[in-house]
């Protein structure tokens, strides 16, 4: 296996990220006092128990549950800065120099919350940590598929003026992926990119869906990411496809265990992909839920793919910065 350092030295990409899958028990109970939040009462009570929940999910849907009602105590633009800001800085220690972060805003909207103090308080910490740490971000909002398309449409008009002044730089899909097809959000897709032709657009796919559903996002959604994507694997005309037009997948590593969408990190097919030239990131989705920041992501594959040697984490690496969406000029500097 590579050495640590040197994966910690590696100029790293975070392509998938939920900003609101950031907060840690020791940010969320502080919140919820400073803002009156009543929590339910089947959600754990104090920070150790519910790190205790966040060890092990069922699925998907069982994590989300957890992570929707842990959004509930995120009200102020201060609080949304706080949020950010806090993952900025774990990772500004992890050799993170480009992240490009999702964010629900529907999330937020249903409880009374506007896009604009959600977008604003974001902001604010990706301006600061480019100043600060140097790290330059773009934010994406993404689409809660389990929701209506036509309130998926309310939520694009109301970020219209972030996605016009480019605030906001790309669209993406998330939530319940196997019961809500891509199929189900054309119209928003094409409303979106009517918007701003610069505004990038991924989906979520091949998570715990099929790989038809990475199909269907390219060619209906005309996504040009793929967040997971891992189930292409099933398909070698899609890994193809993937390795032509050089669609990057947003791998997330222990996510994937922590939902039981494989057993072990070793079981992803990394190897495959690379083997197919097709591109991959490695990400974290939801540090704070599934045990591990970006680094730690790094590490764990590494680990379990102790065959790759110092090349193949370089072009991993460089993979990673090609596939984002910021100007040739920082991907130089990168
Ligand atoms: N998958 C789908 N929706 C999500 C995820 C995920 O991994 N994280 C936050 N929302
Ligand atoms: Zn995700």
């Amino acid at each position: 296996m590579v050495a640590e350092q040197f994966l910690k030295e590696l100029p790293k990409c975070e392509h998938h990220l939920h900003l609101e899958g950031t907060l840690e028990p020791d940010l969320l109970f502080p919140l919820a006092k400073r803002n009156n939040v009543k929590l339910p009462d089947t959600f754990p009570q104090s920070v150790e128990e519910l790190n205790k929940k966040y060890t092990q999910f069922k699925d998907l849907q069982d994590f989300l549950d957890y992570y929707y009602i842990g959004t509930n105590v995120l009200i102020t633009e201060q609080d949304f800065f706080d949020l950010a800001w806090a993952y900025f800085t774990k990772v500004s220690k992890q050799g993170l120099v480009h992240a490009e972060v999702f964010y629900d805003p529907q999330s937020h909207t249903c409880r009374g919350i506007s896009i604009e103090t959600v977008t604003k308080g974001f902001k604010r910490a990706c301006e600061r940590a480019e100043r600060e740490y140097g790290i330059t971000s773009k934010l994406i909002i993404c689409l809660l598929r389990h929701l209506e398309p036509k309130d998926c449409l309310t939520t694009i008009e109301e970020a219209k003026p972030f996605i016009q002044d480019g605030t906001i730089s790309g669209m993406g899909l998330d939530s319940a992926e196997r019961p809500f097809p891509p199929n189900l959000f054309i119209e928003c897709y094409d409303k979106a990119a009517k918007l701003n032709a610069n505004l990038k657009l991924t989906a979520h796919a091949g998570e715990e869906g099929p790989a038809q559903f990475v199909t269907d996002a390219l060619d209906l959604l005309n996504v040009t990411r793929i967040d997971h994507g891992i189930n292409s694997a099933q398909d070698d005309e899609l890994l193809k496809r993937l390795a032509q037009e050089q669609i990057l997948l947003t791998v997330c590593p222990l996510s994937n265990v922590k939902l039981q969408v494989v057993k072990s990190v070793s079981e992803l097919p990394l190897q495959k992909f690379l083997d197919n030239n097709v591109p991959f990131s490695i990400n974290s989705d939801d540090p704070s839920y599934f045990g591990g920041y970006i680094l730690d992501n790094y590490l764990q594959v590494a680990k379990e793919f102790p065959q790759w040697d110092y090349n193949v984490w370089i072009k991993i690496a460089k993979n990673a910065i090609n596939g984002s969406w910021c100007a040739d000029k920082r991907k130089d500097e990168l």
